[in-house]
């Protein structure tokens, strides 16, 4: 049981670093932040792998037998896209980095740009789906963590979760309306952005100013966490309702 703790609070960490990822590099204080973040989240996803190694390993060697029942088999194959779709968000980011790996001479390139875009959307639906097949498992973990055996709440825990909600909450409101995204890494993204449109005249820049008092950033959305971490949960609601219902609560027949 401990090791579903672990896993438990591990995955919680990975959904919400993935969510204020995905957001946009704006979160917090732009791209440093984000590039770093995002590395982190490769390693913490090969953890999250490695603690279910067993699971990788039993179901691999089974998967032509007929005896694997068929959401476990769909399970894999949604697990090996979404492992395709997680590298290929982390190594478009890596190969656009312009903090943590500026020597890699691609970060203004437009296709991989567009591509780290498209699998970072299309992760957010698998992680969705993945959520989904493994609702019922959440929602057991999470009672064993609230309620004792006799059923009744486990008050400190409440107090404990909520406090440290609230922290976290709080925290990420304070850094996002006190340290601002640095400017110089969005600059150039707006003028080139706007060098089509104004072709031959020169590519405008906001003025200094116009990045601080929110003008720009609408562009892409909000930059607070908290409205970024609703947003998102709201989303993946939407995709791990249908799944749960569909495919995880009733057994499938096997083959
Ligand atoms: C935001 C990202 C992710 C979240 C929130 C998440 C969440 C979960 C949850 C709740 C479980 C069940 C409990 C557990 O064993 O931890 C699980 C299992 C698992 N996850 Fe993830 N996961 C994420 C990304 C990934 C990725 C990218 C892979 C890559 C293949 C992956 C592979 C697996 C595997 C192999 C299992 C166990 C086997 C299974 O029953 O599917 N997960 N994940
Ligand atoms: C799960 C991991 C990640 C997710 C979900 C994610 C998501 C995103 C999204 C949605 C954008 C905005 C794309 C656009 O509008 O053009 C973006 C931009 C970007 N990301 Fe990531 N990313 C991740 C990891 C990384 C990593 C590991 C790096 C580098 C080490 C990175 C570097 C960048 C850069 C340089 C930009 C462009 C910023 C700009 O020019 O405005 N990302 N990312």
């Amino acid at each position: 049981m401990r090791k579903n703790y672990v896993k438990i609070v591990l995955d919680l960490l990975l959904a919400i670093t993935f969510v204020l990822l995905l957001m946009n590099p704006r979160v917090f204080n732009g791209l440093p932040f984000h590039e770093i973040a995002g590395t982190v989240i490769g390693i913490a996803i090969l953890v999250h792998i490695g603690l279910n190694y067993r699971w990788v390993i039993n179901t691999t060697k089974k998967i032509f037998s007929s005896e694997l029942p068929k959401k476990t088999r769909i399970g894999f194959f949604l697990n090996v896209l979404l492992l395709l779709s997680m590298a290929t968000v982390i190594v478009s980011g890596i190969l656009i980095s312009r903090v943590v790996f500026p020597n890699l001479a691609l970060e203004g390139n437009h296709f991989v740009r567009g591509i780290h875009n498209l699998s970072a959307n299309t992760t957010l639906a698998l992680v969705g789906l993945h959520l989904g097949l493994h609702w019922q498992w959440i929602m057991g973990v999470s009672k064993k963590v609230f309620k004792t055996k006799d059923g009744t709440w486990r008050k400190g825990m409440i107090a404990s979760s909520v406090l440290t909600f609230a922290l976290l909450a709080g925290g990420m409101y304070w850094i996002s309306q006190n340290v601002k995204p640095s400017e110089g890494d969005f600059k150039p993204r707006f003028a080139e952005q706007n060098a089509f449109t104004f072709a031959g005249q020169g590519a405008p820049t906001p003025p200094d100013g116009e990045f601080r008092d929110g003008k720009f950033r609408k562009e892409r959305g909000s930059s607070n966490p908290l409205l970024v971490l609703l947003n998102y949960f709201a989303i993946w609601a939407v995709i791990i309702v249908p799944t749960y219902k569909i495919l995880a609560r009733k057994p499938l027949p096997k083959g």
